[in-house]
């Protein structure tokens, strides 16, 4: 199970080394934590190649195809929820066979491919990780999917293709990365053909979040440092964002507040009630993950800097139970907007 993990970290240190590797991105995140300056100018395209570098093969042996969360009604599994959740997203755009949609940070294709398959569209990847489209391109192919997929190896805030190119563009839980949502949003806004529509789920901090309370403060700083995010927005920030690049808003909702019975969306990083599928990233999977990695990280039989790795998702996963128990940041504020035509 962790020779998987430790087997493909190998390709990591063959490039330029897991623990080096690691130590830039705790560098550069600690450099433009401490100064305002620093963030502005950080190569954020860069800092978010090196995170993805050294935990895709994490997220890929903890979580599957698809890095996001969920909703998810009592008695439904955890991969059936990830599914729905993709192709609501497709449902909510109209997305028909003839269409091209653009999925901005498309990881390594989980969700790109159920939305093919389900809708009949074309979808085009945006990534700015090579490791991970190898992976993507090499899933839509064994899934039978290669046509219905295409992929743009770029910066989202500068995506290699023309004005008024889609009839469409989502993202999962990627433009959280993006360093403001002004810039993320105008490039979307720029590709999608005037009369189109864009949705996605964001990251926020919720109106729970009390940032003169310091348990809540330190909690955010640990998801931003272990996740990669130099900002997290409130839904006000993302909803003005959208507006300020020129979109008409037609819905914004935090979807982890149901109304009817639900799962909480953190629970499969939780363990309580676990099921076979979401095992591994329980907190027993994690300790045990983690405990295998040191002991061969000691036999010099993973590479130097995988335990810190496994460590630093395990403070992610920790911090986010403990904000999604404090109802104080939600993955899956769905966001829905229109381009004037
Ligand atoms: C949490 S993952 C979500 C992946 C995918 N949407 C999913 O749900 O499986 C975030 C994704 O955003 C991509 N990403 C982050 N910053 C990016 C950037 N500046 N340009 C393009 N992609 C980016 C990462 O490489 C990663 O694939």
């Amino acid at each position: 199970m962790s020779f998987k993990v430790s087997n493909a970290l190998k390709t990591v240190r063959g490039r330029r080394g897991v623990d080096p590797a690691l130590r830039e991105y705790e560098n550069r995140f600690g450099a433009a934590e401490d100064d305002a300056r620093a963030r502005d100018a950080i190569d954020g395209k860069r800092l978010h190649d090196i995170y993805y570098d050294l935990v895709t093969d994490f997220y890929e042996y903890g979580w599957g195809r698809s890095f996001h969360f969920a909703p998810r009604v009592p008695g439904e599994s955890f991969k059936a929820s990830l599914a729905r959740h993709e192709r609501n997203l497709a449902d909510a755009l109209d997305l028909r066979p003839g269409m091209v949609a653009a999925d901005f940070g498309c990881g390594v294709g989980g969700p790109m491919l159920e939305i093919a398959q389900h809708s009949g569209a074309k979808i085009i990847g945006i990534n700015s990780n090579g490791y991970q489209i190898e992976h993507a391109r090499t899933f839509a192919e064994q899934a039978g999917l290669a046509h219905l997929t295409e992929f743009l190896h770029c910066d989202f805030l500068y995506v290699d293709a023309p004005d008024n190119s889609f009839d469409a563009a989502y993202d999962v839980e990627a433009m959280c990365h993006a360093p403001d949502k002004v810039s993320v949003y105008a490039e979307v806004f720029r590709v999608l053909k005037p009369g189109s529509r864009f949705a996605g789920y964001e990251y926020i901090m919720t109106d729970r979040y009390n940032p003169d309370d310091q348990h809540h403060v330190r909690v955010k700083e640990d998801i931003q440092l272990s996740g990669a995010l130099l900002v997290i927005d409130c839904p006000e920030t993302i909803d003005e964002a959208l507006r300020t690049v020129g979109f008409e808003v037609l819905e914004t909702r935090d979807l982890a507040v149901q109304s009817g019975p639900s799962v909480p969306w953190y629970q499969p990083l939780d363990g309580s009630g676990i099921s076979f599928a979401s095992f591994r990233s329980s907190r027993v999977g994690r300790v045990i993950t983690t405990a295998t990695l040191r002991a061969m990280e000691g036999l010099r039989l993973a590479p130097k800097g995988t335990v810190r790795v496994s460590e630093t998702l395990n403070l992610c996963a920790d911090a986010m139970i403990e904000a999604g128990r404090m109802g104080i940041f939600s993955p899956m504020y769905f966001v829905h907007a229109r381009k004037p035509g």
